[in-house]
């Protein structure tokens, strides 16, 4: 026997060991049918506390298993990738019977994934598919090219291109757009930037509209870590290098509502949305309340509405199906390839919100308050 798989063989013998000594659903992952909902443990994993829409993944997945009887073991890693491979490899020794995580780096947990493989425990990838391990038993999200073709359209129809109904706008250009993209270690990023770019290149091609810095890879207009501060920074940047002939930018292609405010803040120190100098079309996404005040009050163009109670239903129905020994039910099996095998997939749809949808999408669905809307905050 090779001394590599005996390392390997030690290792997983360890996890196994390790998880039968703590007890409570320790390493049961092959006997979990018979147990009661009290006796069962879900370990949940979630990427930072600095973005809205986690914690209210992470509180809706816990809150909904609990009244199912589960104990939940719930962490934020703070987004620091060391940290989320400790966390997770903590509730796989405490006994974790599944886990759902929702990935900072989505290639850096795999030796976590092959210890919850080994001590049988299924492993349930949140919103953020897991790449590079054929431990991943089920993926739960939206339907994320959706998601970029919803933010390329949304800046064809800001800029008057295109109308809502997806018809010819009266706009003809040209407009001097900059693009954003989310952090590429997500495997959600290919997706966003992917369909936006694909519905905004025929009028890129038109020169129609024109990418005014030249910055068009995904690595040129990446964001780190999804953070506010990095995109405000590369926006700033944008201005002074490309902008400083007096030229102005119409649009902004941004993939999430941080970075969006992230763009707004630059853009308004650079004197953009007080006189004659209007802001530029700003796309984004998750519906922060942040934002949809901006959207409310004219700054921000638009976000993509996903449904993170829904998304926190279907984590919490394939938990309980693997807990019952069942399959999940997949709604795509072909799209979610992770580099080593496809994962079945529970995909919702996305719905964008303009100033219009707000209280048809946001308020009439409980999501936020008109108060919490006024005052771009949440209440809880
Ligand atoms: C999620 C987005 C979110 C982004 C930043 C992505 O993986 O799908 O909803 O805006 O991460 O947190």
């Amino acid at each position: 026997m090779s001394r590599k798989f005996l390392v390997a063989l030690g290792s997983a013998a360890l996890a196994l060991s390790l998880a039968a000594c703590s007890g409570g659903g320790a390493g049961s992952g092959g006997d979990t049918g018979d147990k009661k909902p009290g006796d069962l443990t879900i370990g949940v994993s979630m990427p930072t506390q600095t973005s809205e829409r986690w914690i209210a993944d992470g509180n809706a997945v816990k809150s909904k298993l609990e009244a199912k009887g589960y104990k939940v073991d719930l962490q934020y890693a703070g987004d620091d990738i060391p940290t989320q491979s400790q966390q997770v490899d903590q509730m796989i020794t405490q006994g974790a019977d599944v886990l759902v995580i929702a990935a900072i780096d989505g290639t850096a947990l795999s030796s976590q994934l092959q210890a919850a493989a080994a001590a049988k425990i299924p492993v349930i990838s949140y919103d953020r598919l897991i790449r590079g391990s054929k431990d991943v038993d089920f993926y739960v999200s939206f339907d994320n090219y959706k998601v970029g073709v919803a933010q390329g359209t949304a800046l064809l129809v800001g800029l008057g291109l295109l109308n809502k109904d997806g018809s010819k706008g009266t706009a003809k250009g040209p407009f001097n757009i900059e693009l954003f993209a989310g952090s590429l270690d997500d495997n959600n990023t290919q997706y966003f930037f992917g369909g936006a770019m694909d519905t905004l290149k025929p009028f890129v091609d038109a020169g129609t509209l024109k990418v005014k810095s030249k910055q068009t890879t995904p690595e040129q207009v990446a964001t780190l870590r999804w953070q506010q501060e990095t995109a405000q920074k590369r926006m700033e940047n944008l201005l002074t290098s490309s902008y400083n002939d007096g030229s102005k930018v119409d649009g902004v292609l941004s993939p999430y509502d941080g970075i969006s405010r992230g763009i707004i803040t630059a853009l308004q120190n650079a004197g953009y949305g007080s006189g004659a100098k209007k802001l530029p079309v700003v796309t984004g996404q998750d519906a922060e309340i942040a934002s949809i005040k901006l959207i409310n009050d004219g700054v921000q163009n638009s976000t993509v509405f996903k449904d993170t109670r829904l998304l926190a239903d279907q984590a919490v129905n394939a938990a309980e199906a693997f807990l019952q020994k069942k399959e999940p039910q997949a709604n795509d099996t072909k799209t979610y390839n992770n580099g080593v095998k496809v994962v079945p997939a529970y995909l919702l749809p996305i719905a964008t919100v303009y100033k219009d949808d707000i209280k048809a999408t946001l308020i009439d669905s409980g999501y936020w308050t008109a108060e919490e809307v006024a005052a771009g905050q949440a209440k809880k």
